[in-house]
């Protein structure tokens, strides 16, 4: 039978129970029955179901968790879909505790995959070249992460749905290490850590920001970018010396 057809059965049924107790009580109560109108019970019973609510990503809670769990709480991550593609997980590395600067870049690309470790091609070549030109090393005091542990397919850029759903693992990164200052370094990461998602890379640079109320954070390009377009090693470098300043702060007097 057809669901309408159902419908108007049930509805035919109710109709006649009605008029049953409308006779029982007139007998003993003088009363007017309302037209019945069951319009909006029909419409209600006839509407397909509503699709189910899609599911936002729980965002689970790992600001319990030391260096050790939350690197073993990622290894083990399936909240994306990148987890189906990747090789290795990259979590982050370099001075895990208090360094002078954290950096944060976009994710990993083919190096990083196939090695776990972050910043290892072409890309961190040219961002250790920068750090050490600020006195930076991420054998000493510097700590290196990216806003997504996993390698997006062809380098494309992390989704919003895998940001969203990797980007506690680092902010608990950043509670557990507590750097003096952070470094976004291109877009994708500099957008996620302002929470600026309609700016320019131009605009952000120039602005310092506080993360969490607290550390100094400041945006520049990425060294990828930067190896494409070498006008911006210039800027890059102005970024940098903003950065020194407020790691080695100019004595006075
Ligand atoms: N680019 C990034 O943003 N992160 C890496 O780890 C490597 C390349």
């Amino acid at each position: 039978m057809e669901k309408t057809e159902k419908l108007s059965h049930a509805i035919t049924e109710l109709d006649n129970l009605m008029d049953y107790y409308e006779a029982v009580l007139r007998k003993r109560f003088p009363f007017t029955p309302k037209n019945r109108d069951f319009s909006s019970v029909a419409r209600t019973l006839a509407a397909p179901a509503p699709e189910p609510e899609v599911e936002e990503t729980p965002q689970e809670d790992f600001s319990g968790l030391d260096m050790k769990r939350l690197q073993f709480a990622v290894q083990n991550c399936t909240r994306c879909q990148l987890c189906k593609t990747r090789t290795n997980t990259v979590f982050g590395e370099g001075c895990t505790y208090k360094p002078l600067v954290m950096v944060i870049g976009e994710g990993p690309g083919e190096k990083e995959d196939l090695s776990g470790r972050p910043f290892v091609g072409p890309a961190g070549e040219f961002l250790d070249k920068w750090l050490a030109a600020i006195g930076l090393s991420r054998d000493t005091n510097t700590y290196i992460a990216n806003i997504v542990k996993c390698r997006p397919p062809q380098n494309r850029d992390p989704m919003d749905e895998e940001k969203d759903a990797c980007k506690a693992f680092l902010y608990q990164q950043i509670a557990l290490v507590m750097p003096k200052a952070i470094l976004c370094v291109g877009k994708p990461a500099s957008m996620l850590m302002t929470g600026k998602t309609d700016a320019t890379m131009a605009s952000l640079r120039q602005k310092l920001f506080l993360y969490d109320y607290s550390i100094p954070m400041i945006c520049t390009y990425h060294p990828a970018a930067v190896l494409r377009n070498l006008e911006w090693k210039a800027p890059v470098w102005e970024d940098l010396k903003k950065l020194r300043s407020i790691i080695f702060p100019p004595v006075r007097g």
